[in-house]
């Protein structure tokens, strides 16, 4: 059997108007930086300008400097010959500021779109993260990223001046002789059916490659991610088989791109070629013919090389432009989407606690304040995922200040939907959530957040060390307010004696925690965050016997004075609990103190039989 493999297209659909988001977005990037870019575009247009100067003057050395040098008189070819290097080294000196000014420009601008992409991935609702896959996220902050970066620094620049130059040589080519420059213009038509038939099938290509790059990334992400189930099945050879596929589109699709590139290149070069022969042959009959000078036929040369030899540059430049547009697409996408759960725009508090005033609301911040709970009250909620049916088809719950609540059923019976509602991870489809009397959707983003604390499963240990992971809880935490959150969890004694105590990296060899210790730790940020209060979805992960204990005495002293809701998987987390919900099919089926359930004859009865014969 293999492992089911993730379809990039299935999980995102780019908007029909995304190339003018695109467009939109880059205008909007580029909007702070305008004086500067109108600057450099002033430089892009002297620098064409010094560029194509330079062989007129040539011109003149040839047709007025050398005749008048051998009469005996050099100044007209020294003042030519001057004004040639003049205009060499301005050009020169131009290229060097240019260069600079663009390679700052665009590094600004990546910055930006990287910052507002990583705030913006931040800010999308847990449905998007839980909908989308991580590895394509990565994809946009670093495949595409890259090829937007590349394109800023290295092509745009080169595509205006190459642009301006060969305007400004098409001009010059008028003035000096119109028959001639009528023969490069011929030159001109076949070129226009060739870029603009390039244009189309390129860009569907690098939007393949995008696509095909952003896959590779995905499976990889994916497999580093699950690696322990991957070694554990010996699942390596279907990853890599997998991974090999995904490869193989990339390099199609890259090949295939670059196929168009090839084609391009020969064609312009085929067209500048023959162009080249025309002029000379053409030229050499006016100049026999007396119509025009050896000095024009030789300016025409010269230009005719500056002429074709943007276009090589152009072909590149195009090359990095379509990437670069489909990466940006790409982002445009992600930057478009709105978070499904939005900031109330005009946000309500929370009721100051009635016990110490006069802290006031922030109180929740301040360890050193004494917690209290608030009420939390489901109204009529009906909630689906997405456009999937029901999980929980109409909820009323109503849990009063400082009570503890242990949320039981079978799996899939809705419990962690319920908490993720209470957390506004999500908003219910229909019906209100309120605490305090305030709704959710109302309620001040920071307030919420304050507390209101989820404890997930899986505690993740974020790089840094021990101390750093317990203030994430409250990052203003002193030290000593982290000793003593760690001491009321019991974890102290674990931490003082790591290799360096509680500035032990918690990725290095020798600062891994266990499963146990880790809960530990998040029990410690809650104690930090000293929220109103928690909810927490148990790990079900089995502890042993001590362990279970010291995790109960711990989240014992966590819950103290707050309101909580717990997904039990553990008899012994009931048992702390005042009030037992059983839940099934997004209902709840039984309500009472443990003791009331556990005389009963209902589920719950069942279930605690079940628990305490497994236990002896
Ligand atoms: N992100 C999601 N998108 C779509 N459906 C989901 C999502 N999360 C859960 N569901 C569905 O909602 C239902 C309830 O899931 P939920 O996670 O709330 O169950 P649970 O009671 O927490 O189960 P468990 O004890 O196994 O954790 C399930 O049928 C599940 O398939
Ligand atoms: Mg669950």
């Amino acid at each position: 059997m293999s492992i089911p493999r993730l379809n990039e297209d299935e999980v995102e659909q780019l908007p029909p108007d995304i190339a003018k988001k695109a467009r939109a977005l880059l205008l909007s990037l580029v909007r702070p930086h305008l004086p500067m870019a109108i600057f450099l575009f002033v430089i892009v247009v002297l620098t064409a300008l010094f560029l194509v100067i330079g062989p007129i003057f040539i011109a003149d050395a040839l047709d007025n400097g050398v005749p008048k040098a051998v009469e005996g008189d050099p100044g007209p070819l020294i003042r030519a010959v001057s004004a040639f290097v003049i205009s060499a080294i301005a050009s020169a000196v131009l290229a060097f500021a240019s260069t600079r000014l663009v390679g700052i420009t665009a590094q600004k601008v990546v910055y930006t779109l990287r910052s507002r992409l990583f705030g913006h991935i931040q800010r999308l609702d847990l449905g998007y993260h839980e909908r989308s896959t991580s590895g394509r996220l990565v994809s946009r902050q670093t495949s595409d990223m890259e090829s937007v970066q590349q394109f800023l620094t290295y092509s745009l620049f080169d595509t205006a001046l190459a642009l301006f130059e060969m305007t400004f040589i098409a001009v010059t080519l008028i003035v000096l002789d119109v028959p001639l420059a009528i023969v490069v213009f011929l030159g001109f038509i076949p070129l226009f059916f060739i870029t603009k038939s390039a244009h189309t099938s390129q860009r569907n290509a690098y939007r393949r490659t995008r696509t095909s790059i952003a896959k590779v990334i995905v499976h990889f992400v994916e497999t580093m991610g699950g690696i322990r189930a991957v070694q554990a099945y010996r699942r390596q050879p279907d990853r890599r088989g997998t991974l090999k596929d995904e490869d193989t589109a990339y390099r199609d699709a890259n090949t295939d791109a670059l196929r168009g590139v090839a084609w391009f290149a020969g064609w312009t070069r085929l067209v500048g070629n023959v162009t080249q022969t025309v002029i000379i042959i053409v030229g050499a009959w006016l100049v026999i013919e007396d119509w025009t000078q050896v000095g024009v036929l030789a300016a025409f040369i010269l230009y005719l090389r500056r002429f074709y030899g943007p276009l090589d540059e152009l072909v590149q430049s195009f090359n990095l432009y379509q990437s670069a547009s489909a990466a940006l697409e790409k982002m445009a996408a992600v930057l478009d989407t709105d978070p499904e759960v939005v900031a109330p725009t005009r946000p309500r508090a929370l009721p100051a606690h009635s016990s110490h005033q006069s802290s006031g609301a922030t109180s929740a911040a301040d360890p050193s304040s004494k917690p209290s709970g608030r009420s939390i009250e489901l109204n009529h909620v009906r909630f689906s995922y997405g456009d999937g049916p029901d999980v929980l088809p109409r909820f009323d719950l109503r849990i009063p200040v400082g009570e503890i609540v242990a949320l039981v059923g079978a799996t899939g019976a809705g419990k962690s939907t319920l908490v993720k509602l209470v957390t506004r991870f999500y908003d219910p489809s229909e019906g209100r959530i309120t605490i305090d009397e305030v709704d959710l959707r109302d309620l001040d983003d920071a307030q919420l957040r304050q507390s209101v604390v989820m404890v997930t499963q899986e505690s993740f240990l974020f790089a840094g060390t021990i101390a750093d992971n317990i203030r994430i809880g409250n990052p203003d935490a002193g030290d000593d307010e982290v000793i003593a959150a760690a001491t009321a969890v019991g974890l102290d004694p674990y931490i003082r004696n790591l290799p360096e105590g509680y500035d032990t990296d918690v990725k290095k060899r020798g600062g891994r925690l266990s499963s146990g210790q880790r809960q530990l730790v998040s029990f410690a940020r809650v104690f930090l965050a000293n929220p109103d209060i928690v909810v927490l979805d148990e790990a079900t992960a089995h502890l042993d016997i001590p362990s279970e204990r010291l995790v109960q005495k711990a989240l014992a002293t966590v819950l103290e004075g707050r309101t909580a809701i717990i997904i039990a998987h553990r008899l012994s987390t009931v048992e702390i609990a005042d009030r037992v919900l059983v839940m099934d099919s997004g209902r709840i089926i039984e309500d009472g103190t443990p003791d009331e359930l556990i005389s009963g004859a209902g589920k719950f009865a069942q279930l605690h039989k079940a628990w305490r014969d497994s236990l002896v």
